[in-house]
């Protein structure tokens, strides 16, 4: 006859053998289970710091877009040239200040649909070295930012409205009278010339593989896929390439379904995407440094924003754009250390987390830890009455405020337990133990979330 203790024993195996199951059937909405370990640390990660600099901060105009929507001509955009020095670019300055900001990663434009290139490319003479700034700008950036352990990526445009050979087809498709725009299509009548588009794709990957080669990014992000299609760009192959060059990179989504994650922009996704992704977003309305734009995204803001991705299991990638001469817009600055108050505070509520609750069980962001034992409440106001999380049947270790560890107070109300259907869980929050931006709460959980989804119905035991 078995012993208690081993027989209890081995209902603990059992139930730990069913945990997982138990866990995935709880919350559907739940991180898919196998996430890529390539996308490990950007997934953990959750802020990176975006960077648009080039040619366009000169006279702080639109990026790349200005010529091509015809608000200055191609000859005048260029013109910008002489003006970009560079002269007060601090690649370690940056770094520090995007670390102190929270972020793990960073994302500079080395190339935009302009074709002008921040690194000596050997491929064309639009580089760096056709302006006062005459260096190579991508290296002691990658420098700096592994130097503050954070994680180098590089925005590449695939579209490059600078090269003779890349107005040289239309998408598969379309007529030879479409009438697009002069820098994407040919002109109407003018017969596709795919010698010179196979040429531009040669020096499309060549460009690439030396950004692989020399700075081997942790993350490519690619923009400007959409003037072809998947089978033209060939982005199958591209990903295969890049892959076997450096099999740790991690790519995003613009590339036609062959990237890693997904790149919401500037508007909240209001369903989050399933799998990985990040939200880019601007400070002020412009990716790029623009002189009539004051239009700064108040502290606040940004952290709630951020709350809402971290709770919907993405990434913010942050927006900033330099002027020519390296340095940051001072309200820009001012923003990022804003957000980095909040973020210091808050790391454990933040890194390393997945998505929280569904709709429906807290009014707010939440997060929950790797572990599923905890769970993370984002308040963004103040509270008329405790607050309210409904269908966690857990039982509950512990309630307390992320950053000062004071615990608080909490009943549970309600509910039909037998039925496992549980009560409401009611958080007193005083006012004191508030932050000035977005306060959050961590209840520690006995055991992984388990939470109740149900509709109700009649209680026929009582
Ligand atoms: C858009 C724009 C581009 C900007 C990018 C950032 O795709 O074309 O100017 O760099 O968004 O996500």
């Amino acid at each position: 006859m078995k012993s208690r203790l081993s027989r209890s024993r081995t209902a603990l195996v059992v139930l730990l053998m069913l945990a997982p199951l138990a866990a995935l059937l709880s919350t559907a909405e739940e991180e898919p289970i196998t996430l890529d370990p390539r996308l490990e640390w950007f997934v953990d990660g959750k802020l990176g710091i975006f960077i648009h600099w080039g040619l366009y901060a000169v006279n702080g105009i639109p990026e790349s877009w200005s010529f091509f929507n015809g608000q200055i001509s191609y000859e005048d955009y260029m013109k910008q040239k002489p003006g970009f020095t560079a002269e007060r670019y601090d690649p370690k300055a940056w770094a520090a200040l995007f670390k102190e900001a929270g972020a793990r990663y960073a994302v500079l434009t080395s190339k935009h649909h302009d074709g002008f290139a921040l690194w000596p490319t050997e491929l064309s003479d639009l580089d760096v070295m056709a302006t006062p700034a005459k260096r190579d700008l991508l290296q002691p950036y990658a420098d700096a930012l592994r130097a503050e352990g954070l994680k180098v990526g590089f925005y590449f445009s695939h579209l490059d409205w600078s090269h003779p050979d890349y107005a040289s087809v239309r998408t598969k498709g379309m007529s030879t009278d479409f009438d697009g725009n002069r820098f994407a299509y040919p002109a109407p009548g003018t017969p596709d010339d795919p010698d010179s588009w196979e040429r531009f794709l040669v020096f499309h990957r060549g460009q690439i593989k030396e950004l692989s080669d020399r700075y081997r990014p942790d993350l490519f992000w690619f923009d400007g896929d959409w003037e072809r299609d998947e089978e033209q760009w060939d982005m199958k192959g591209l990903r295969k390439d890049l892959l076997s060059w450096q099999p740790t990179t991690i790519l995003n989504g613009r590339m036609k379904e062959y990237g890693d994650y997904e790149t919401p922009e500037q508007g909240l996704p209001i369903f989050p995407p399933e799998g990985p992704w990040e939200f880019c977003m601007t400070i002020n309305d412009s990716w790029g440094y623009q002189v009539q734009d004051h239009n700064h995204k108040p502290v606040r803001q940004i952290i709630r924003t951020f709350a809402e991705i971290v709770g919907g299991g993405g990434n913010l990638l942050l927006d900033v754009g330099p002027y020519a001469d390296g340095s940051l817009q001072p309200e820009q600055v001012d923003r990022l250390k804003g957000l980095g108050r909040w973020t210091k505070k808050h790391a454990e509520a933040i890194y390393g987390t997945r998505r929280g609750l569904p709709f429906g069980h807290f009014y707010g962001p939440t997060a929950l830890a790797k572990d599923r034992q905890t769970l993370y409440l984002y308040v963004f106001d103040i509270p008329r009455d405790a607050i309210a999380v409904k269908g966690v049947r857990n039982e509950i270790d512990e309630v307390y405020v992320v950053g000062s560890g004071q615990t608080l107070a909490w009943k549970r109300s309600g509910g039909a337990p037998w039925k496992n259907i549980p009560g409401i869980l009611l958080v007193d929050v005083p006012e004191a133990a508030l932050d000035d931006d977005v306060t959050v709460v961590g209840i520690r959980l006995k055991g992984p979330l388990d939470l109740y989804h149900g509709s109700g119905g009649a209680i026929e035991a009582n």
